[in-house]
């Protein structure tokens, strides 16, 4: 397991210094993905910490600055594949001790992260909500969505598809909040999420839009944080 993430804050920064050649088998896209991946902290601290994506820093650094996980809460982790998000959450709840309740879900499979629950399931298909909702046994105090689906390069395409996620991941949420929890969901930056920014906003004491230091500066990720959950649980 890794350790508890001094990770973060940002790890010191490094000058680039990798340069990967273009091989002709190689596409430049994937030729640039692998130079970003060889120049990131995050990447390198992920490995050094023992977690599985660098994404975890993201949620850790989430979490330092809104306080979202606590010893013993119920969480839904949607889109948790490969598992940093997972990671951090078992860590920060102390599930080992504290009786916390994790469920991870992704479309993909990954490998098992104990004493979290993994279901390997596509988030919509219909039988999604009834298999978690039994997987969690009760209600949640956080709901949390890294969902995204693999980008086509269309802007607006992929707001929208990311948007849809984000909106189902709520539908869900709300049916399972207990008063006083908490949402999260990557959303795309100046993008068109207005009706579920509108509902969340009634729905819950705060809404804001975070975009931690570990989310890449060129990419439009935001991630929209709602806290203190105010409806009655829908029957
Ligand atoms: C950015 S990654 C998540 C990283 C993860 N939070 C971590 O910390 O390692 C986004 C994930 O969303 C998942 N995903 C996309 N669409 C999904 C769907 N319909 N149902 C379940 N998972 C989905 C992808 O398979 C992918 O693993």
């Amino acid at each position: 397991m890794a350790n508890k993430p001094k990770g973060s804050a940002a790890p010191s920064g490094r000058k680039l210094a990798v340069r990967v050649k273009t091989a002709k088998s190689r596409e430049l896209s994937s030729t640039l993905w692998l130079e970003r991946q060889l120049n990131d902290p995050y990447v390198t601290e992920a490995k050094k910490l023992g977690y599985r994506s660098r994404a975890a820093f993201k949620l850790a650094q989430l979490d330092d600055k809104h306080r979202l996980l606590k010893p013993g809460m119920r969480i839904v982790d949607l889109g948790a594949a490969p598992g940093g998000w997972t990671q951090v959450a078992i860590e920060r709840t102390k599930a080992l001790t504290s009786g916390a309740r994790i469920v991870a879900l992704d479309i993909l499979p990954f490998d098992p992260l104990p004493p979290a629950d993994v279901l390997h399931l596509d988030f919509l298909d219909p039988t999604a909500p009834a298999v978690l909702k039994q997987a969690l046994n009760g209600e949640a105090d956080l709901v949390m969505s890294d969902m995204a689906a693999p980008t086509t390069g269309h802007r607006e395409t992929d707001h929208i598809r990311i948007i849809a996620l984000a909106e189902t991941a709520y539908e869900f949420a709300a049916e399972v909040l207990a008063p006083g929890g908490a949402f999260i969901a990557k959303v795309f930056q100046g993008g068109s999420e207005k009706d579920l920014l509108l509902r969340l906003k009634q729905d819950f004491t705060t809404v804001r839009h975070v975009k931690p230091p570990a989310s890449r500066a060129g990419s439009a990720e935001v991630y929209v944080v709602a806290q203190g959950f105010k409806k009655p649980r829908v029957a």
